[in-house]
């Protein structure tokens, strides 16, 4: 039986803009939050504390969190990679903490510059200062299902970097297929690993769709029994040290396929999709998720 509510997290403004060539002002990025807030969605993931040289395009992470109105109804979550960044991110009252790193060493050194093992204790350190500060914490492991440096990632792996996450004091783990190669049925052999050792609440999908599998692969998830799944405004994202990144699954060609099959997400899709349409001027192009190519009348 599939769930009856399903809990969108958008990561757009921190998974889709990081990945944008141009840096894209200040001011869009406060809009584009600020009228995210105001379309049922109850997370959205806003910027990132990492080393600005290393992304640019989020080098305003403070002026942005400090600028957005805050809805009581959203919870705001940053990407923090170690405490250099929680500092800054405490600054601007963050309100949920996400830590990363890589279930693969190759991915885990381009993108953070650490293998596995140096990263443990600089997040344990990051999330014991977000506890502190009365900060849940959320974990990220990216390339579960392939890495475009090392390739196929084993589920024990998976299950590993989870366990270590999960002693540290996160809640929840989202699972990303960082580059978007997986199939369902990979999704399937990497869920029916981890649910041996987690429970499905502990657990969030964070699928890009390079190949157009992350639908499917939602699907695979949701008949595993996951609730929570990571998506972007216009279909928006990617991740600059993994080659061959594209973008999320689109928030709006999900809600589209999550309220047809009559799961609830409190999200309205006109407003999503309206959303999205307005970042085509603010992005100088095009966006591909095929709500927006058929509110554009294509
Ligand atoms: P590093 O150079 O090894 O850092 O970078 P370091 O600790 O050696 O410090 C070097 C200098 O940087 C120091 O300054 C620090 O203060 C400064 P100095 O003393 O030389 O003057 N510094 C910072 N400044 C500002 N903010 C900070 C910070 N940290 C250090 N937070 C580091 C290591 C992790 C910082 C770097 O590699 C980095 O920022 N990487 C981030 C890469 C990134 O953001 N990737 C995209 C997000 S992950 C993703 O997209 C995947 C995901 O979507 C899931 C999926 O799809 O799978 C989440
Ligand atoms: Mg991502």
């Amino acid at each position: 039986e599939l769930p009856k509510r399903v809990q969108l997290k958008e990561v757009g403004p921190r998974d889709g803009l990081q990945n944008e060539k141009g840096f894209i002002p200040t001011e869009e990025k406060i809009k584009l939050i600020d009228r995210l807030s105001e379309t049922g969605l109850d997370y959205i993931e806003v910027t990132s504390f990492v080393h600005p040289k290393w992304i640019p395009q989020l080098a305003d992470a403070v002026k942005v969190l400090k600028s957005i109105k805050r809805n009581p109804n959203v919870t705001y979550a940053a990407l923090v990679p170690n405490m250099k960044g929680l500092e800054r991110a405490l600054e601007c009252n963050v309100d949920e903490v996400s830590i990363f790193m890589s279930a693969s060493e190759g991915h885990n050194q381009a993108n953070i510059n650490k293998s596995i093992n140096e990263t443990f204790p600089i997040l344990k350190e990051v999330v014991e200062g977000a506890l502190a500060a009365g900060k849940n914490v959320r974990g990220y492991v990216s390339t579960v299902i392939t890495c475009p440096y090392d390739g196929y990632t084993e589920p024990t792996q998976v299950v590993r970097i989870a366990e270590k996450l999960f002693e540290m004091g996160v809640t929840e783990i989202s699972l990303g297929d960082t580059i978007g190669v997986g199939v369902p049925t990979q999704v399937d052999t990497l869920l029916i690993e981890m649910l041996r050792h987690f429970k499905s609440e502990q657990l969030a999908m964070h699928f890009h769709d390079t190949r157009g599998t992350a639908l499917a692969n939602v699907m695979t998830s949701l008949m595993h029994g996951i609730t929570k799944f990571d998506s972007s405004i216009g279909g928006l994202g990617g991740c600059p040290y993994a080659k061959g990144a594209s973008g999320n699954v689109a928030t709006e060609d999900l809600l589209y396929m999550l309220q047809e099959m009559g799961i609830e997400t409190g999200v309205q899709l006109e407003r999503v999709t309206e959303v999205a349409l307005s970042m085509e001027n603010v992005l100088g192009k095009k966006l591909s998720s095929k709500q927006v190519m058929i509110a554009r009348g294509e």
